[in-house]
């Protein structure tokens, strides 16, 4: 985002322009930026360790234009359910460039992740015989909970620890990869996924040696070779103003360093290292661009925009801040203000107290910054007001790569009995 006066600018494009033309609200992506946070992070990692691969986890921002970026940039993708394979697939990736981190899967899951011939990373033991009565897979990884979490977000998405549901505890660890191995599988993964949006260097490496010594060991009896362990995502972004932001050069020696000292310790045969971040790729590189609609003084003054805690809910959801900007009113003088959506529901007040613009006013275009990651994908249509449309622009220009819901879409599926419709 660039400022051409007070004009706000994303990729060479006035906010104003893309709200008069696509609507409000707009999620907006910024291609030029995608490609520079997907190199800058790669050659970090590549530099110190050059056989690493990384895969986008795609549920942070399932577009497909946005999952053809990434690809272009030799991304490989991470796939929560049967369905993100399905999208995988359908932008060209396939095989060993898909990695399926499910959990708690159905029967019909299994099958079809199996069908689909891509990397199966089970985050149970107990997963691995219902497996085998619908095949044996080449490959197998296991999901591994090293026992230690980590989140700016919070709790809310620390995904590994003895609070979190993912994972197989450590003393588990050498009975399914024996399993496995037992059961006539030769090629093995490793994974954890240890949490999300994490801006401190040093825990990249720490949580690289516990999983390391958990892999290591079952190397070591089992005598197996791990053809990659993947360290999960985690690569975190800074959304307020002045936070220090993830030192990535310090996050990737030192990560690459107690890699290969762990491997050569427990005499593993060098792995692939594989990462598999999202947010760091796309979370700044998208924007909500959205409208003022309405504004009341009452106990307090609230701003009214059209973006409703369904259009971005990690505010409601987790208390998380995004920083809003002002098209036009960005050096006027502040007070502290309300600003919220249009839903009837109070978390929908999403700003309770902020320094905004003293003058704003009805009509004006608010862009809420850092909203390219877990935004539109966790959206909903609570209350009929509906998904909004995402544009990608790209030095100057943009292109629409998903409409806008209509009323079409909000019943679309739904069935009402003959006897009801009377
Ligand atoms: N791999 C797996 C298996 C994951 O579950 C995730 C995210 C990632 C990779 C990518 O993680 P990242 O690099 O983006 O941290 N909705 C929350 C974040 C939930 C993360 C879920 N898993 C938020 O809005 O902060």
């Amino acid at each position: 985002m660039q400022f051409d006066g007070e004009k706000i600018m994303i990729g060479g494009i006035a906010a104003a322009e893309i709200a008069e033309r696509y609507g409000t609200p707009t999620y907006v992506y910024d291609e030029q930026k995608i490609r520079a946070n997907y190199r800058r992070a790669y050659q970090a990692f590549a530099k110190h360790y050059p056989d690493f691969q990384f895969f986008y986890a795609v549920k942070c921002c399932n577009n497909p234009a946005i999952v053809n970026i990434l690809r272009q940039e030799g991304a490989g993708a991470d796939c929560a359910s049967v369905n993100e394979i399905l999208l995988a697939k359908s932008v060209g990736l396939s095989g060993e460039q898909v990695m399926f981190s499910g959990n708690f899967l159905s029967d019909a899951d299994i099958q079809q992740g199996l069908e689909s011939g891509v990397i199966f990373n089970l985050d149970d033991i107990s997963i691995l015989p219902r497996l085998l009565k619908f095949g044996t897979p080449e490959m197998i990884s296991f999901r591994v909970n090293p026992g230690y979490g980590k989140s700016n977000v919070g709790e809310y998405v620390t995904n590994a620890g003895p609070g979190a549901k993912f994972g197989i505890h450590p003393d588990d660890v050498l009975k399914a990869y024996k399993m496995a191995k037992d059961a006539g599988i030769k090629r093995f993964g490793a994974h954890m996924m240890t949490g999300s949006c994490i801006t401190d260097a040093d825990y990249f490496p720490f949580i690289t040696g516990l999983l390391m010594d958990i892999i290591g060991k079952v190397g070591r009896e089992l005598q197996i070779d791990f053809e990659f362990i993947d360290l999960g995502g985690g690569l975190g972004i800074p959304y307020k103003p002045g936070e220090e932001a993830l030192d990535l050069e310090r996050a990737a020696e030192g990560t690459a360093k107690m890699f290969k000292e762990k491997c050569a310790e427990y005499g593993l045969k060098p792995p692939q290292l594989k990462m598999e971040p999202a947010r760091y790729f796309v979370g700044n590189a998208g924007y909500l661009v959205g409208k003022v609609h309405a504004i009341k003084e009452s106990y307090k003054k609230i701003i009214g925009t059209d973006i409703g805690m369904n259009v971005l809910c990690r505010p409601a959801m987790y208390g998380s801040y995004h920083h809003i900007y002002v098209d036009g009113k960005e050096n006027h003088p502040r007070t502290a203000l309300g600003l919220c959506g249009q839903l009837c529901e109070n978390t929908d007040f999403w700003v309770k107290d902020r320094e905004l613009p003293a003058d704003m006013g009805e009509g004006d275009i608010v862009v809420v910054e850092n909203a390219g990651a877990y935004g539109f994908g966790m959206s909903y249509q609570y209350n009929g007001r509906l998904r909004a449309a995402e544009v990608l622009v790209n030095n100057g220009e943009s292109v629409l790569i998903r409409d806008r819901e209509t009323f079409e879409d909000m019943v679309r599926h739904t069935h009402v009995p003959e006897y009801l419709a009377k």
